[in-house]
């Protein structure tokens, strides 16, 4: 899987956004171990709050079909530089993929790559937090 096509399949997700109160849409692609992709848009609602992401958009359709190693996300936004995910999605993403690498890419062509890790130092894994005793 090259980077282009997961970029390229991030800006197809990025078409069926649901995002009419703030008109900033997103499209996010995930890459499993396996190789299958799993997309997501934003998907926002009347009750802003219940608003959700693009990037947990697509966690949540990989986790729902059984799979739960990501190596790689590319967000797709029309800003510049390219929108790169909030808080929440970090820490949803870190749940699964501490080590993913986070490609933001835009319509202009402009590619941002992070590491998860660079993007949320010291992100929180019950398993790693034991109760003190
Ligand atoms: N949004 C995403 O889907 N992903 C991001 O990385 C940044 C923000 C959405 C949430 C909301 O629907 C809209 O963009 C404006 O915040």
């Amino acid at each position: 899987m090259i980077e282009s096509d997961l970029i390229a399949a991030a800006k197809k997700a990025q078409s069926n956004a649901y995002a009419p109160f703030s008109n900033f849409k997103v499209g996010a692609a995930l890459l499993c171990d396996d190789e299958r992709i799993f997309t997501g848009a934003n998907i926002e609602n009347s009750s802003y709050g219940l608003t959700n992401c693009a990037e947990r958009s697509a966690v949540f359709a990989a986790v729902s079909a059984g799979q739960r190693k990501f190596k790689r996300i590319a967000i797709f936004s029309s800003c510049s530089p390219p929108a790169t995910p909030c808080g929440a999605c970090r820490q949803v993403l870190y749940e699964f993929a501490p080590q993913l690498e986070v490609i933001c890419a835009n319509d202009r062509g402009e590619i941002s790559i992070f590491k998860l890790s660079e993007l949320l130092p010291r992100g929180f894994r019950l398993e790693d937090s034991k109760p003190q005793g």
